[in-house]
């Protein structure tokens, strides 16, 4: 078998865990004018929502039109204004937007016949007019005039497209009660939307540099700590996540240059974005010296037990730069050790989680931290001993091995009366799964 096709099974094997845990779930992907430009893009990027619907994700779609727009307003000398960040949109610019975001609809829906044509059954893009919006208003004295803000939206109706499998596309065009047509930011309608589907995810595709600085996982409390310092639009965007809450369990910044960041994101461990999450309040880092009594708070049970060997104060305290912790509330919950001085091998040790938080997948979330930095100090394997929990490594994609093909210094130190299972796991560096 060629490399290619090894890789391919085994690309095909890893992101099959995310298959199953994507499918039913409610995703919404905000789409910006910029990504919908180019022709390949678009194409690559309807193949991939296609294979999303397919795989049963339950998808809204927002899309953006602004660079069209402004486009369009350039060609016919037509000088627009802007109060706040967001445009003022007048009586005589609106058939423009109607005509260009007509337009933009159109090549989507194109596109989509083309991108699913290989598909058992056809698949329907649609759009209608449930969201209402109402006038922006005068503010600071300046009239927004047919610039809208968004009033309600038609939940049940959106819904309804959903579970008859149909993919619903919002446009930048709006309608109030009285009848009038109004143009409202996307962004805003893509969050609303998830927020009153409680959607699982929302995606948003982003120029990198909003989010390249930051680190890959964020939570909602993190957000909070790091407005101050954000540009202003970036600020803007990240305080309109904070204001969704816990309504949206994850949402996902990704590239809008590479319109396959949405499956990289999807179905790698790692990704490719920034994830902001609200369904989990704890965060992985290094252990500092102030960790000690937690972590020997996690650990002391399980070393009375005999399923860990006991580590005194002192060692611990010597060893701590090796530890990393899981923090939830300001308590230790969990803990590993990396020991990276076997040559190519490094020792994992004390893997960790509390009773009261077992099986929330921390420990994998552990494990796959501690195989992330073995990969940055160019280890080619981790090897680890254990009395109980031998089965939950294999699991996890460790082999059982013998004691003499520990690294040597190991072999002197392994306790033939202590009798632990030998564990060795090889690491993939070039492949973040
Ligand atoms: C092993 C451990 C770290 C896993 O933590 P966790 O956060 O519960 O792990 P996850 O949520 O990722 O996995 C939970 C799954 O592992 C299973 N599991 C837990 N301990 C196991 C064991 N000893 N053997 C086999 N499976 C085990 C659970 O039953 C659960 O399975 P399920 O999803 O089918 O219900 C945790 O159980 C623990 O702290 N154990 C004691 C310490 C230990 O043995 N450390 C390893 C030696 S270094």
């Amino acid at each position: 078998m060629q490399q290619s096709e090894l890789d391919f099974i085994q690309s095909l094997r890893q992101s099959s865990h995310y298959i199953e845990q994507h499918r039913g779930k409610t995703c919404v992907i905000y789409l910006p004018g910029d990504l919908l430009q180019n022709a390949d893009a678009l194409l690559c990027l309807s193949k991939d929502i296609t294979l999303l619907h397919t795989l049963g994700l339950k998808l809204v779609l927002a899309m953006g039109a602004t660079q069209q727009i402004n486009h369009a307003l350039a060609q016919q000398q037509i000088q627009w204004q802007q109060h706040q960040q967001c445009r003022i949109t007048t009586l005589e610019m609106l058939p423009i937007f109607q005509q260009i975001i007509g337009q933009v609809r159109s090549q989507l829906e194109a596109v989509f016949c083309q991108a699913s044509n290989q598909q058992n059954k056809p698949l329907s893009l649609v759009s209608g007019n449930w969201v209402i919006a109402q006038p922006k208003g005068v503010v600071d004295g300046v009239d927004f005039q047919h610039t809208g803000q968004l009033r309600k939206i038609n939940r049940d109706a959106i819904q309804a497209c959903l579970d008859s499998s149909q993919i619903v596309l919002l446009t930048p065009l709006a309608y109030s009660l009285t009848g009038e047509v109004f143009n409202l930011n996307t962004l805003e309608q893509a969050c609303a939307i998830a927020e009153q589907l409680q959607a699982d995810k929302l995606m948003i595709f982003q120029k990198p540099q909003r989010y390249a600085t930051l680190p890959p996982a964020l939570n909602q409390t993190q957000i909070h700590g790091l407005l101050p310092s954000l540009e202003i639009k970036t600020k803007q965007l990240f305080e309109r996540i904070q204001k969704l809450g816990k309504s949206v369990s994850r949402v996902h910044l990704i590239n809008s240059a590479d319109p396959s960041s949405l499956l990289l994101e999807l179905f790698t461990r790692d990704g490719t974005g920034c994830m902001i999450f609200s369904d989990r309040y704890h965060q992985i880092r290094p252990a500092t010296i102030e960790d000690v009594g937690g972590i020997l708070e996690v650990i002391a049970p399980l070393e009375q037990k005999g399923v860990l060997v006991k580590r005194s104060r002192e060692r611990l305290e010597l060893e701590i730069h090796n530890f990393i912790v899981i923090e939830r509330d300001r308590s230790i919950i969990g803990c590993a050790a990396l020991y990276a001085n076997y040559q190519n091998s490094g020792e994992l040790a004390c893997l960790a989680v509390h009773s009261d938080y077992r099986g929330q997948e921390l420990g994998e979330q552990l494990l796959q931290e501690i195989e992330k930095t073995a990969r940055t100090h160019g280890l080619a394997q981790l090897f680890l001993l254990t009395t109980h929990t031998h089965h939950w490594f294999i699991e996890h994609g460790f082999k059982l091995a013998t004691p003499n093909e520990l690294p040597q210094e190991k072999q002197q130190l392994y306790n033939y009366q202590r009798n632990s299972k030998v564990l060795i796991k090889p690491l993939k560096t070039e492949n973040k799964d």
